[in-house]
């Protein structure tokens, strides 16, 4: 049995706050054994801060201030309350050109701050068909070393990172990964992972999860959680994610 608290995380993206939002009744709100976080847009966050959910930030930038116009650092994302911050969310990368050394660099100034990165990590429907997905996966992740060993060598910092598997073609697409070929991915993940940090690792899975398939992919010993996106701005349906993932842990 996986010692690992599962982790359910909405990614609201840059939408307002979910229609039939009841900040006092609301499956958004932090659970006893499982972590549930909600990434509401900047502008959002004080209102979910006073909401006592738990909050993670959708970006942040290394620096910890300066000029950066539109932008926010991780900084500035812990000392508002944040807990956790994304990282390399393939919408950052392909629509904000961020680099992996970036995302790196990103990474490292989160643990620096006290903040939980969620590393993303994702091959395209092109990559996965020239049979490229795990070689894409493996370079996502291979400067992360680099970077930690050179400015947070210890072990402790590198068992804080969660990395999220998420299929670029399966994000906002209704086409999900089947569970099976995710437990494969996250299983070669893990396998990649420094020794001590293969088993404290958290790796969740985010694209196209529903109310629906949310079951499925928790069945899965690899599969730490789920990163949602889409569906988690309809409460009903992201409480029934919630509620699986609780079932799981009562069943473990
Ligand atoms: P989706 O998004 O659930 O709408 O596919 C997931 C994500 O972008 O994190």
């Amino acid at each position: 049995m996986s010692s690992r608290k599962s982790l359910i995380c909405a990614n609201w993206k840059m939408h307002a706050l979910p229609v039939g939002w009841d900040a006092a009744d609301s499956p958004y709100r932090p659970e006893a054994g499982v972590d549930v976080v909600v990434f509401p847009s900047f502008l959002h966050i004080p209102q979910c801060i006073e909401a006592k959910l738990n909050i993670g930030g959708q970006c942040g930038r290394p620096e910890p201030h300066g000029t950066f116009t539109g932008d926010v650092s991780m900084k500035m994302l812990k000392d508002i309350g944040c807990t956790y911050v994304l990282c390399g969310h393939s919408e950052r990368r392909r629509k904000h050109g961020e680099t992996d050394a970036f995302i790196a660099e990103q990474v490292v100034a989160a643990l620096e701050v006290g903040l939980l990165p969620i590393l993303c990590v994702g091959e395209t429907q092109e990559q996965r068909k020239k049979g490229h997905a795990e070689q894409t996966i493996k370079k996502q992740l291979s400067t992360l070393p680099v970077f930690l060993f050179q400015r947070a060598t210890s072990n402790e910092l590198t068992s804080n990172i969660v990395i999220a598997y998420e299929p670029v073609w399966a994000i906002g697409t209704g086409l999900n990964a089947l569970p099976d070929d995710a437990q494969t991915m996250h299983a070669f993940i893990r396998s990649l992972l420094p020794q001590d940090a293969k088993e404290s690792t958290r790796i969740i899975y985010g694209g196209s999860v529903t109310n629906l398939n949310a079951a499925d992919f928790l069945a899965h010993s690899d599969i730490d959680g789920l990163l949602v996106g889409g569906t988690s701005l309809d409460p009903e349906k992201f409480s029934v994610i919630v509620e699986c993932a609780l079932k799981h842990v009562n069943m473990a």
